[in-house]
């Protein structure tokens, strides 16, 4: 870029995008009056399939100056925890071919801020709202659900079971059946909101951890959260990432993520909210294929803010043309081979 031309703010890329999200909006308008996107998600009731991930839509005001985050099947918020959190050691992203990692941490304002200064706004929009929840011990878990329950313009949890668990050595709550059971134990006791446990792909066997969240008490599961990777910059040679590792998302990690989906859909009965690596209509089309209830997109809101509007549209459009009905598309490339899909 010439040294002339300033680096455009957040106003610029709000202008030159408007046009394009109020056709997306027309488009929706139009789809909405042909085809029923709602859903059911294990008793969270949404007016369309596809929700944003959490991390990286923060709590939606930097894109709500875009198009209101209601025309959303819910968002899914960054991590709350009991007590802000001011997250890892920078630098704490660097790009990778087709994907990006992250070590963000915890890093979230604290549940009281959450609820005094960004929900009401959330609420305000109209937008379906599932808190994702985080902590270091079983008790926080609990503590935090117990705070939460009841608040007006909560519609559901998402638990982030990928954090270090400080009762068992730094392990991650989500890589052992029994310590994502414990959680999910603890969590339920305290609250009837719709719950969602976010299944880890660090693991060797992910059924066997969606098969201990459903026994504990999960109304829906979601997958995939980050892969764990790392980068080396070979001049300081040194990690890239202050925190050493960080988590791969993007493109990258969709094959991984659909195969994940897959599985999961075999080995349990609950619905499933399929993410990672989205960056089109047709990635949405596979997860839901593979067994997904509802998609999430997730870092490719990054490079382009429309994609979760483009995303609903373009699935939208695709049901249309084949004449499926969304619930009827769940899970149907598992039908036996030979079967022709039925209309
Ligand atoms: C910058 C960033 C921050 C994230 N923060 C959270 C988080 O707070 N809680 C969580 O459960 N997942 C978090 N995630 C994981 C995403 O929600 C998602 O599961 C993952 O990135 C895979 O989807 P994607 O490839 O579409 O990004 C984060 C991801 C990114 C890229």
């Amino acid at each position: 870029m010439s040294a002339n031309i300033p680096p455009a703010g957040a106003d610029h890329w709000t202008e030159c995008l408007s046009g394009d999200a109020r056709r997306l909006e027309a488009e929706l308008a139009s789809l909405r009056a042909q085809i029923d996107l709602c859903c059911n998600l294990g008793g969270l009731q949404l007016g369309s399939p596809v929700l944003v991930a959490s991390g990286t839509y923060g709590f939606g005001r930097e894109y709500g100056a875009l198009y209101s985050p209601a025309l959303l099947g819910a968002v899914c918020t960054k991590c709350v925890t009991l007590e802000p959190r001011a997250g890892n050691v920078p630098p704490r992203v660097t790009e990778t071919p087709a994907g990006m990692l992250n070590s963000i941490g915890l890093e979230n304002p604290g549940v009281d801020v959450f609820l005094r200064e960004e929900l009401p706004w959330l609420r305000d929009q109209g937008a379906r709202v599932v808190v994702n929840i985080a902590g270091h011990t079983v008790a926080e878990y609990g503590r935090l659900t117990a705070r939460l329950d009841g608040t007006p313009g909560i519609a559901g949890l998402e638990v982030n079971v990928s954090c270090p668990n400080v009762d068992r050595g730094g392990m991650a709550f989500g890589v052992s059946a029994k310590s994502t059971e414990a959680v999910m134990r603890v969590i339920r006791k305290e609250t009837s909101l719709p719950l969602i446990c976010k299944l880890t792909p660090n693991v060797t066997d992910v059924t066997e951890i969606a098969r201990a969240a459903e026994e504990s008490g999960a109304d829906v599961l979601s997958l995939i959260n980050t892969l764990l990777g790392m980068a080396i910059d070979i001049e300081t040679r040194r990690p890239v990432i202050g925190n050493t590792f960080g988590g791969l998302s993007g493109p990258a990690v969709k094959p991984v993520a659909l195969r994940m989906v897959w599985q999961v859909r075999q080995a349990v009965k609950l619905p499933l909210l399929g993410l990672g690596g989205i960056a089109c209509a047709e990635d949405a089309v596979e997860f839901i294929l593979a067994g997904a209830s509802a998609v999430a997109v997730g870092s490719g809101t990054f490079s382009n803010p429309l994609l979760p509007l483009e995303v609903t549209v373009g699935l939208g459009g695709y049901l249309k043309r084949t004449g499926l009905r969304l619930a009827d598309a769940v899970g149907l490339a598992h039908r036996p081979q030979g079967k022709e899909a039925t209309t």
